[in-house]
């Protein structure tokens, strides 16, 4: 006979199905069911077999275990700890395979130490609020066509050129690359989604090439003539500590743009959804504008940008009585747990008012989010920007028609009209 518990287990598991159109449209209730059903899941649909956890505890836990690893790259990336190869010696898809294994988020300590100890220094607070003036800029220059009553896509419009333009203004390439510089960010990150079909993973490997190329060039350019830029600040930086390659800094600058591009659209595109689908929460955010950096920190644990990460165990590690073996994948859904009704009150109600937005968007730990403080600095200028020149923001949408981007890593809608 079956084993009940097993079986129950199936069912809610199940529903973690990564292309199930209902899912990827509003995942919530199906966290809110894992949740109901347990702390832990193991999920196996078609080929795919990991183990789930659902509670906000159980993310920030393995976020911060030093049992668990983030190196799960193909052996195709060659070994990351062998001595640099001269890059003119490799074929460009070797180069890059060299390059993408240097990329911080997949190294454990002491390379990912070293990898954002250089990083920290290029990226520092100070640059990052120098930007201030220059976002601001960008976004007036945006949401110059709004106007009373006009007709905008908040997303085509806004959200999606305001941050390649800022991590090209970051990086100091030309703003006249934004096309391409689009282009190939967008495959980037779904070279990040296991979620995304196979055939996507290709065209994300072909750009990954064409950036790497692109930004080797850049990066040759500032070691003859340094600008204020992270590329040049992180070559200044390699300077003072001769153990970092020129492959680790074209890594953290592929990086930047990956992580960089779509999740900071989706924050802003989910932001705005979010609002116009709480008018009462939209007209008290209008009525105190102070209330905005606190907002944004709700928008970000309400309908998160990035759904999730995973681990792997080194070794056999016990979750909630299960011993997962090691190796194993352990998905860590950081919208269920931003959604936890132990941590947080009527978890299911945007509040922008909210005191307890202890979210885990930015992840958790030693690979926290590099760019927490510029993606929350463009959300609050482009939020306020828009909310500023919409008095009567409205939606110009029907619900049933919204279209979101496809993949449940990064969530995202493809397009949002509406009326200022
Ligand atoms: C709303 C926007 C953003 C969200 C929700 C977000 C989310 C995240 C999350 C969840 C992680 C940790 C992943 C893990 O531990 O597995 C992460 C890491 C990272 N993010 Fe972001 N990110 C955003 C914007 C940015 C921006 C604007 C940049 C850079 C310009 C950036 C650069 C990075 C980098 C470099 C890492 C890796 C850090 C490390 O491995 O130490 N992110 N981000």
């Amino acid at each position: 006979m079956a084993d009940p518990v097993r079986q129950a287990d199936a069912d809610v598991a199940a529903l973690l199905d990564f292309r199930r159109p209902a899912f990827l449209r509003d995942p919530y209730p199906t966290y809110r069911a894992l949740r109901e059903a347990g702390p832990l899941h193991c999920v196996e649909n078609g080929p795919l077999r990991f183990w789930a956890v659902t509670r906000h505890a159980d993310v920030l836990a393995l976020l911060r275990d030093p049992r668990v690893t983030v190196d799960r790259l193909p052996p195709l990336a060659g070994d990351p700890s062998a001595p640099p190869a001269d890059p003119a010696t490799l074929n460009p898809l070797a180069r890059t395979l060299r390059t993408l294994s240097r990329v911080m988020l997949f190294r454990d300590p002491p390379d990912h130490t070293r990898l954002r100890g250089l990083a920290n220094k290029a990226f520092t607070p100070r640059m990052v609020e120098g930007l201030r003036p220059r976002i601001a800029a960008l976004v007036d220059e945006l949401l110059a066509p709004v106007s009373d009553g006009a007709r905008f896509d908040v997303v085509h419009e806004l959200a999606e050129p305001l941050p390649i333009l800022v991590i090209a203004e970051l990086l100091g390439l030309p703003a006249s690359d934004r096309k391409e510089l689009k282009g190939w960010s967008d495959d980037l990150a779904v070279l990040l989604d296991g979620s995304i079909a196979l055939q996507h993973l290709d065209r994300g490997i072909r750009s990954a090439i064409l950036v790497v190329e692109y930004l080797r060039g850049h990066l040759a350019e500032r070691r003859r003539r340094p600008r204020e830029d992270l590329l040049s600040a992180m070559l200044s930086a390699r300077e003072r500590d001769e153990n970092l390659t020129e492959d680790e800094i074209l890594a953290t600058a592929l990086l930047v743009m990956g992580a960089g591009h779509e999740t900071t659209t989706n924050l802003v595109g989910n932001a705005v959804l979010a609002l116009l689908r709480s008018p009462g929460e939209l007209a008290r955010l209008r009525a105190e504008p102070g209330l905005l950096p606190g907002a944004v920190e709700e928008f970000l644990r309400y309908d998160a940008p990035v759904q999730g990460t995973a681990r792997a165990p080194r070794e056999p590690i016990e979750v909630h009585g299960t011993v997962i073996p090691a190796r194993h994948e352990i998905l860590l859904p950081i919208g269920c747990a931003n959604r936890d009704p132990a941590v947080f009150v009527d978890p299911e109600r945007l509040d922008v008012a909210r005191a307890d937005a202890r979210h885990v968007s930015f992840g958790y730990g030693i690979h926290f989010c590099l760019g927490a403080g510029l993606a929350r600095l463009e959300a609050q200028l482009a939020i306020g920007g828009l909310l500023a020149r919409a008095p009567r923001l409205a939606p110009a949408f029907d619900e049933s028609q919204l279209a979101w981007r496809p993949g449940w890593l990064l969530r995202g809608l493809a397009a949002l009209p509406v009326t200022a």
